[in-house]
């Protein structure tokens, strides 16, 4: 079964989030699921500059047509080619999109510095699209599988071309944040090669604008997203981001895969990252980790200090002005916050206000730092996810990992994989962390209430720190999955074959 795998950042080369972690780890484990995976990716800097050269013996760059079915206008002078590459580490065969007057640019990837969002990731739909439909003579995927808006159009452009030859390629589209929907004026309309009809209501068209997220949603045969409870949020009005509806309509190919981890990456017994390393039967060396973490970030060195530890983008989703607004009580109870994040300005600011005014009990680190976010899953007592909103969430998965238990808000993939310490779960043994479920500084208060309480309890929390640390949310597991629905779309004949 051949998949193609398109998508926008990949651990290690790109990483704004989580999708990078999953880009980089469901791929290989396709693969060790009986998948022949290749991976689309636009070439961005950090992807052309960390890619190694093909070892496919047809590696000739292809070039994109453009005409061929819908037409995409508005493309640059110089031809767009697919590369063929071969990523690091994994050594899976890549195609790199190659339009260096779209995607060789410096900073965010997705920073929409000339305006030209939409025409760059409708490109990246249209290579999709192209190669869906055989434009590699070598090798055409069953599967074309997209993650989020950035690569919307394809499933759109797989439909709407009308190729000659072997059937078009079925597609997955995986849903990581609704929040992110990439809309764009309906003057790209024109411009993207689609027929009239498609600007409306049933097609891409979202309050008037064009919405790439719309079009996946639309135009893929499967949809997926990254946790159970997240697949049910979404289809109701108050997390489906007006796309509820046509969720709802859809819903009977809608369903969600919840995401792994990487433990080659995030084990604290070979990290790398860490000084000293630890695993459940060294628990002690976990002390040795805090005091490094305490150092490194500028908190007073006392063992004895629970510390809370943030990594995270700092947006609205994450729902962090809720610690914000308790961290004056934080401190006055003897406990330490050391704080990873970048993104909203007042936010940052916000956080570094409270470190001023707390030195060596508070600390913060603005920006974006892999090395610490590993030293402070390792450091923490305690790692603070209250996100308003949660499609799966990874930093409570390395939380458990690391022994520092996930204190959580109950809603999507959070609510999914923490288990609450009440009385009959710590009883049961199944307990692993924190769950509140009412979104406020009184519902976060409560749970915050219980970790301290728990924490004087040493043999207690020991025990908590155990079963989150023998969690285990394998890829494999969910490549399975993928798998299976994958061939769900091949048809009949194509599976005894
Ligand atoms: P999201 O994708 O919504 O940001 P996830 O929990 O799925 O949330 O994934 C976030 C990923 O980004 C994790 O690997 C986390 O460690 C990492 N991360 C977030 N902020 C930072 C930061 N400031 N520095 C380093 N890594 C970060
Ligand atoms: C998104 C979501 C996050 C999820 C990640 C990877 O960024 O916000 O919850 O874990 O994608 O799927």
């Amino acid at each position: 079964m051949k998949v193609l795998y398109v998508c926008t950042e990949i651990f290690p080369l790109l990483k704004t989030g989580g999708l990078g972690d999953v880009s980089g780890a469901l791929p290989p484990a396709l693969r060790d699921a009986g998948c022949d995976v290749r991976v689309l990716l636009p070439g961005f800097p950090a992807i052309r500059d960390g890619v190694g050269p093909s070892h496919l013996k047809q590696a000739e760059p292809l070039a994109l047509p453009a005409r061929r079915g819908p037409e995409l206008s508005a493309l640059p002078a110089q031809a767009p080619m697919l590369r063929p590459a071969t990523l690091p580490g994994s050594e899976l065969a890549a195609y790199v999109l190659d339009a260096p007057a779209l995607f060789n640019r410096p900073g965010n990837p997705y920073a929409d510095t000339q305006g030209d969002n939409g025409i760059r990731f409708a490109l990246l739909g249209w290579a999709a699209a192209c190669l869906g439909h055989g434009l590699d003579a070598y090798w055409q995927p069953d599967i074309v599988h997209c993650h989020d808006w950035h690569t919307g159009l394809a499933p759109l452009y797989l439909r709407q071309m009308a190729m000659p030859g072997p059937p078009r390629a079925a597609s997955v589209f995986t849903i990581h944040n609704l929040a992110y929907q990439g809309i764009f004026p309906r003057t790209l309309f024109p411009q993207l090669g689609l027929p009239d009809y498609l600007f409306g209501i049933d097609g891409i068209e979202f309050w008037g604008q064009v919405s790439f997220m719309k079009a996946g949603l639309q135009a893929a045969d499967r949809i997926t997203t990254v946790s159970p409870a997240y697949a049910r949020e979404i289809m109701a009005a108050e997390q489906g981001c007006g796309l509820d509806g046509l969720l709802r309509a859809r819903s009977n190919v809608v369903s969600g895969i919840l995401n792994g981890v990487d433990y080659a990456v995030w084990s604290p017994s070979r990290d790398d990252a860490l000084v000293h390393p630890y695993d459940v039967e060294s628990l002690e060396e976990k002390v040795t980790a805090k005091a490094d973490l305490q150092r490194k970030i500028g908190l007073q060195e006392r063992p004895d200090a629970m510390v809370f530890g943030v990594v995270s983008r700092l947006t609205e989703q994450k729902g962090l002005h809720l610690i914000e607004a308790v961290a004056d009580e934080l401190v006055r109870a003897g406990a330490q916050l050391a704080v990873l994040g970048a993104g909203d300005a007042p936010l940052e600011q916000a956080f570094v206000r409270a470190a001023a005014k707390h030195p060596g009990q508070i600390a913060v680190q603005v920006g974006y730092n892999e090395c610490l976010a590993h030293g402070i899953m390792a450091g923490a007592d305690v790692l603070l996810v209250p996100s308003r909103f949660e499609p799966c969430g990874l930093t409570q998965l390395y939380g458990l990992r690391y022994g520092a238990l996930p204190l959580v808000h109950r809603v999507g993939g959070l609510a999914d994989t923490v288990v609450d310490t009440t009385p009959e779960n710590l009883e049961a043994g199944t307990a692993t962390g924190f769950v509140f479920d009412e979104f406020s500084t009184q519902g976060l208060r409560a749970a915050l209430r219980r970790a301290f309480d728990l924490h004087a309890l040493p043999g207690a929390w020991k025990k908590v720190q155990r079963t989150a640390m023998g969690q285990r949310f394998d890829w494999r597991e969910a490549a399975g999955q993928y798998a299976a629905l994958y061939r769900s779309l091949i048809p009949q004949t194509d599976r005894i074959a």
